[in-house]
C-alpha cells in the first residue's frame, strides 16, 4: 500500500512541469497579466500650447526666442531674475502660477559640448521631475529638428517607470501626451519615428528585463519575453539552443553553469539582416538570470542585485530591437548566453574541470566567476557558425571594474585598435562612454591551470577585470576582431542620472545601436 502511494506521488511529480514557460509556481506573480503604467505618447508641433506643463531647455539665463508668448515670457523672465537662475547643466527652476500653465520647468543645459546631447539630458531630468504630473507636457525653446528629436528621446528615457507589481498607493499613470515644439516639426517627427522611437523601445525592453525579479525572468522566460517584443519584425530570425542541443555541441562550460538550477540554460540568437548578405557583427552578452555565486556562494547583502546579472544580454537584445525596428541598413547577430547560477546537489564544485565546445578545458576554481564560462561557449558557437566580421562581448563581469571606473564608464578590452577606436567614438556620440583597459600577455600566463588549459580565476585577486577579459579572449579566434565591455558598474543606477531613473539603466543599447550604424 505504502509502495503504491509512493509510486503515484513520484509519477505525478514527474508529470508536473515545475517551471513551465511562464510558470512562477508559488510566487503568486503572473507577469503576463500585469503591465507597467503606460508611457506618455510623444508628438511634435510648430506652436507652443498655452496650457499644461511646459519644459524649456535653457543654455544660460536668457529665455530662448519664440518659446512662449510675450506675457508669459515677461513672467518667466521676472522669475529667472528673482531666482538668479543661470541655466547651468543639471539645474532646474520649477515655476507655478504663470499664465494657463500648470507648471513651467526651466531645465539647464549649460553652454558646453554637444547641443543635442545636452538637450536630451536636460529634458530627461525634467521628465523625471514631471513623473507624477497629470497634465499634458510641451517642450519648447527654439529647437531645431535634431534638438527636438533629442528632446523626445530624453523625455522617453527619463519617464521610464517600473510599477508593475505595485498595488497600494499606485500613482495615477501619466497618459497625457508630450508635444515637442519645433519650427522643423515634420523633420523632427521623421527622425523620431525612423530611429529614436525604436531606440527608446529598445532601452525600455532592456530595463524591464533587468528589473524583473529572477522568479519571473529566467532563461526560458527571457527568451519568451524577447521573442514577443520582436513580433513579426522584418528580416529577423530567432534561433534557440536548449540544453540537449548545447550538450550535443559539447558546450560543457555554458551548460555547467546552469546545472545547479532547475531552470534550464538557453542560448538565444537574434539575427537581423538589414543589409542583405555580408558578414554580420556579433554582440554576445552574459545572461545570468540570477547569480548566487553557486557553491562559491555570495554574501547575502546586496545579493538581490544579481537578478540583473543578465543586463548585458538584455541590453544587447534592446539594441537588436532598436536596429531591427528602425530598419537600420546593417547585419547584426545578438546573442544571449542564458543560465541561472545556483548552488544545489547537482551544481558544479570549485575544482571541477569542464570541456568547452572549442575542445579547450577549464578548471573552475571559483563558481562565482561564471560569466566568462557561459561566454566561452557562446563565442565559440557564434564564431564557428556565423563567421562574424567582428565580435563584441558585453557582461556584468567583475566587481573589479566597478572599483576602477564606477558608473562613469564601462571598461573596454580589445586586441584590435581599429575596433576599440570605433567603440570609443560611439561611446562619445551616444553618451554611454567607454574607458580602455589593458590586456597584458602576462595575464594569460597567470591564468594557466595546473591540470587543465586555463583556470577561471586567479585566487587572491590581481587585476580582476583584465583577468576576466583575458579569459574570454583565450576562447576567441585571433583572426576575429574582438572587444569585451565590462558593464558591471554602469548597468544599474544607484541614483538617478540625466536619462536614467534610479534602477536598471539599459546601458549599451544606445552605444551598440550607434556603433552598428557606423561600423566600417
Ligand atoms: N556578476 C558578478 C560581477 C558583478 C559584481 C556584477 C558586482 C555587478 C556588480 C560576477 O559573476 C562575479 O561574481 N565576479 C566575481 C569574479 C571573481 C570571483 C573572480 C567578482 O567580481 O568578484
Ligand atoms: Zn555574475
Ligand atoms: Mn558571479
Amino acid at each position: 500500500m505504502r509502495h503504491t502511494l509512493f509510486a503515484i506521488a513520484l509519477a505525478s511529480a514527474a508529470m508536473t512541469p515545475v517551471f513551465a514557460q511562464s510558470g512562477t509556481i508559488g510566487s503568486g506573480i503572473a507577469p503576463s497579466t500585469m503591465s507597467n503604467s503606460q508611457a506618455r505618447p510623444i508628438g511634435f508641433a510648430t506652436t507652443t500650447p498655452a496650457v499644461g506643463a511646459l519644459v524649456i531647455p535653457m543654455r544660460n539665463a536668457t529665455l530662448p526666442n519664440g518659446s512662449v508668448d510675450a506675457e508669459t515670457a515677461q513672467a518667466i523672465n521676472a522669475a529667472i531674475a528673482s531666482a538668479k537662475y543661470e541655466g547651468k547643466e543639471d539645474s532646474r527652476l520649477s515655476l507655478r502660477g504663470i499664465g494657463g500653465y500648470s507648471r513651467i520647468v526651466l531645465t539647464g543645459t549649460g553652454d558646453e559640448g554637444d547641443r543635442a546631447a545636452n538637450i536630451r539630458n536636460a529634458v530627461g531630468k525634467a521628465a523625471q521631475e514631471l513623473m507624477d504630473e497629470a497634465q499634458p507636457v510641451a517642450i519648447a525653446g527654439g529647437l531645431t529638428s535634431d534638438e527636438a528629436a533629442a528632446a523626445a528621446l530624453g523625455y522617453a528615457l527619463g519617464q521610464y517607470r517600473f510599477d508593475r507589481y505595485k498595488t497600494v498607493d499606485k500613482k495615477a499613470p501619466p497618459v497625457n501626451p508630450v508635444t515637442v515644439v519645433s519650427s522643423e516639426a515634420a523633420a523632427a517627427e521623421n527622425l523620431w519615428k525612423s530611429r529614436y522611437a525604436a531606440l527608446a523601445e529598445g532601452v525600455t525592453l532592456a530595463r524591464d528585463l533587468a528589473t524583473e525579479p529572477a522568479n519571473v525572468i529566467y532563461p526560458e522566460s527571457f527568451v519568451d519575453r524577447v521573442r514577443a517584443s520582436f513580433g513579426n519584425t522584418a528580416n529577423v530570425r530567432i534561433e534557440i539552443l536548449d540544453e540537449p542541443a548545447m550538450r550535443k555541441l559539447g558546450m560543457g562550460s555554458l551548460v555547467g553553469v546552469g546545472q545547479g538550477s532547475p531552470r534550464p540554460s538557453r542560448l538565444m540568437l537574434v539575427e537581423y539582416r538589414g543589409a542583405g548578405q555580408g558578414a554580420p557583427l556579433a554582440f554576445v552578452g552574459k545572461g545570468i538570470t540570477f547569480d548566487s555565486g553557486g557553491v562559491s556562494l555570495k554574501p547575502g547583502l546586496g545579493m538581490w542585485e544579481m537578478k540583473a546579472d543578465m543586463s548585458a544580454a538584455a541590453n544587447i537584445m534592446g539594441a537588436m530591437l532598436s536596429l531591427a525596428k528602425s530598419k537600420a541598413p546593417v547585419n547584426v547577430i545578438g546573442v544571449a548566453a542564458l543560465s541561472e547560477n545556483m548552488p544545489d546537489g547537482n551544481a558544479q564544485r570549485p575544482g571541477d574541470v569542464v570541456r568547452t565546445m572549442s575542445g579547450k578545458t577549464i578548471e573552475i576554481l571559483n563558481t562565482d566567476a561564471e560569466g566568462r564560462l557561459v561566454l566561452a561557449d557562446a563565442n565559440e558557437y557564434v564564431i564557428a557558425n556565423k563567421k562574424p566580421a567582428a565580435l563584441v562581448n558585453m557582461a556584468t563581469l567583475t566587481g573589479s571594474i566597478v572599483a576602477a571606473l564606477n558608473d562613469e564608464y564601462a571598461g573596454l578590452f580589445s586586441r584590435d585598435d581599429r575596433l576599440a577606436d570605433q567603440l570609443l567614438a560611439s561611446g562619445k556620440t551616444s553618451g554611454e562612454e567607454l574607458w580602455r583597459m589593458p590586456l597584458h600577455k602576462n595575464h594569460l600566463e597567470d591564468m594557466k591551470s595546473d591540470i587543465a588549459d586555463i583556470k577561471n580565476v586567479v585566487e587572491g585577486g590581481g587585476p580582476g577585470a583584465s583577468l576576466g577579459a583575458t579569459f574570454i579572449g583565450f576562447f576567441v579566434d585571433e583572426n576575429t576582431p574582438w572587444a569585451h565591455l565590462d558593464i558591471a558598474g554602469v548597468n544599474w543606477a544607484d541614483k538617478a542620472g540625466p536619462v536614467t531613473p534610479k534602477g536598471a539603466s539599459g546601458w549599451g543599447v544606445r552605444l551598440l545601436d550607434e556603433f552598428a550604424r557606423n561600423w566600417k
